[in-house]
This record gives structure tokens, sequence and C-alpha cells, in this order.
């Protein structure tokens, strides 16, 4: 029989955002199951004390390379020394995001709209370009891109973002369809998660209500989607490709929507 342990020993992940919130939260869950973990983040101070948290709370080795997703000087930097210092990359994770703009997009500006989209959707293919290349073409692998359930959806403020989380939706099946055998390629599209980044969404008591509506009552926590990304990594997701997994509490599913 199979093995359905979710494990990653002897593999190499890198997550791009993993200094706090959702990826930090998968960066540990990697971790956790065995494998050696690069970080990055724009800022090596938060990444620095990202690295030493995983390190106490699972023994695994974590370091960090600061960089910009969006910059290619900086992408080909974090993964070159990935490969240099950790002996491989076989997991990347898309996680790093930006959401400049709130508003329609009928009337977003073109900068905004542009950042929107670099960081988004045009740094998740570069590092995957990259990524290939450098190491998965020959030794395999598995992206996760961090979508959201935005991407499946229209919203009055959030347009823009939501645009570049659809086009990440259908990139990770274009990607999946052109790199399989070799690399798997799925997506993660989170509900509302308890982070720095949604804060405006749940905080002073904003999210009751969208707990409320969620089939199971509660936000989502960055380990929600960690517990997944592994599944994803590891050889638990052997047979999946091309596949976004929708984790949020039900909400798409609910009688009453909300958000
Ligand atoms: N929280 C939610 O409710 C929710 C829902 C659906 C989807 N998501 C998605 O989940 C992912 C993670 O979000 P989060 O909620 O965990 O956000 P977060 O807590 O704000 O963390 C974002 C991370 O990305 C890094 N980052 C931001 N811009 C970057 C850039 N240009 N280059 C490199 N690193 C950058 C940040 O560090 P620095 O500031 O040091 O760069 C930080 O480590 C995003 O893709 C987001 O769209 C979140």
């Amino acid at each position: 029989m199979a093995d359905l342990d979710a494990r990653l020993d002897g593999k190499v992940a890198l997550v791009t955002g993993g200094s706090r919130g959702i990826g930090l939260g998968i960066a540990k869950a990697c971790a956790n199951a065995g494998a050696k973990v690069m970080i990055t983040s724009r800022k090596a101070e938060a990444c620095e004390a990202a690295c030493k948290e995983i390190g106490a709370e699972t023994g695994g080795t974590a370091i960090y390379e600061a960089g910009h997703t969006g910059k290619a000087e900086d992408a080909e930097r974090v993964i070159g020394a990935t490969i240099e210092k950790l002996g491989g990359l076989d997991i990347l994770v898309n996680n790093a995001a930006t959401n400049p703009y709130a508003g329609p997009t009928i009337d977003v500006d073109l900068p905004r709209w542009e950042k929107t989209l670099q960081v988004n959707l045009t740094a998740p293919l570069l590092w995957t370009q990259l990524a290939w290349r450098a190491a998965m073409k020959e030794s395999g692998g598995s992206v996760i891109n961090i979508s959201s359930v935005g991407g499946l959806s229209t919203n009055p403020i959030l347009g823009v973002y939501d645009i570049t989380k659809a086009a990440l939706i259908h990139m990770t099946k274009q990607l999946a369809a052109e790199l399989g055998p070799k690399v798997r390629v799925n997506a993660i599209a989170p509900g509302l998660v308890k982070t720095d980044f949604a804060k405006a969404l749940w905080e002073g008591g904003k999210g009751d209500e969208v707990a409320k509506a969620y089939p199971l009552g509660r936000l989502g926590e960055p380990e929600d989607i960690a517990a997944a990304a592994v599944y994803l990594a590891a050889d638990t997701g052997r047979w999946m490709t091309g596949q976004t997994l929708v984790l949020d509490g039900g909400g798409l599913i609910a009688f009453n929507k909300v958000g």
C-alpha cells in the first residue's frame, strides 16, 4: 500500500512571503514534515525572526534570503541561494502577494494595476520559470500557488486583486499541463484567514459576521492552509495537478454568502 503520510524528508522548500501569516504557517509545516526550508520576503529582520521561530517550534532547518518577488534579480539570487545552501529545490510556494488598491476596477490607476499584476501574477510565473530551469526540469518538484476565493467570484472593491488571483488559477492549469509529469502545479484558494494582510476585513469584530456565515463557523488560521500545502507538496498529492483547493470554512457554498 502507498505511504499515506505527508512527509517531506530530504526535500527543499522555498516559500515566498514566508516571514509571517500564511507563508510562515506553510514554512513551519514544511519544516515539521522534514523539509529544509528557505523563506524570503522584503524585510531581512522579519525573515530572521521567522527562521528562529521555525527552528524553535519544529527543530528543522530554516534559512532566509531577503528579496522582492517582483524583481527578477532578487528572484534569481534567492533561487540560486536556495540551491547552493540547501542542495536543491523540490517545492516552490508562490505565496507573497499585494493589494495596493481598493475600489471599482473601472477606476484603477495604471501604476497600482501594474504593481498588483507584477507581484501577484508575473512573480509566480517568473519564480516558477527559474525553479524549473535551475532544478525541477531535471529533478522534478511541486509548485503551489496561493490564490484566493476572490479569484472565483466578483467583489465591489477587491476586483483588481481578484483578477490577478483568477489569472493565477488559470496559470496553475496551464503550467501544470506544460510541466507534467516532472512537476505538479496546484493552487490553494483560501477564504478569510486571520493575518495582517486581511486585517481590515476581520479586525474589531468585523470578521464575526463572516465567520457566522461560514458553515464551519470560524475564520481561517494559517495552519489550516499549511496542512493543505504539505498534502500537495508531499507524495500524498502525487496524482493531483492543475487543480485549486478551496479552503474557506465552506464560505463559497454557504446559504448566506458574505464578503
Ligand atoms: N489572509 C487572507 O484572508 C487571505 C485570503 C486569501 C488569499 N490570501 C493570500 O495568501 C497569501 C499570503 O497572505 P497573508 O494573509 O499571509 O499575508 P501577510 O500576513 O501580509 O504576509 C505577506 C507576506 O508576503 C511578504 N511580501 C509581501 N509583498 C512582498 C513582495 N513584493 N516580495 C516579497 N515578499 C513580499 C511579506 O513580507 P515583507 O513585508 O517583509 O515583504 C509577508 O511575509 C497571499 O497570496 C494572499 O493573497 C490571503
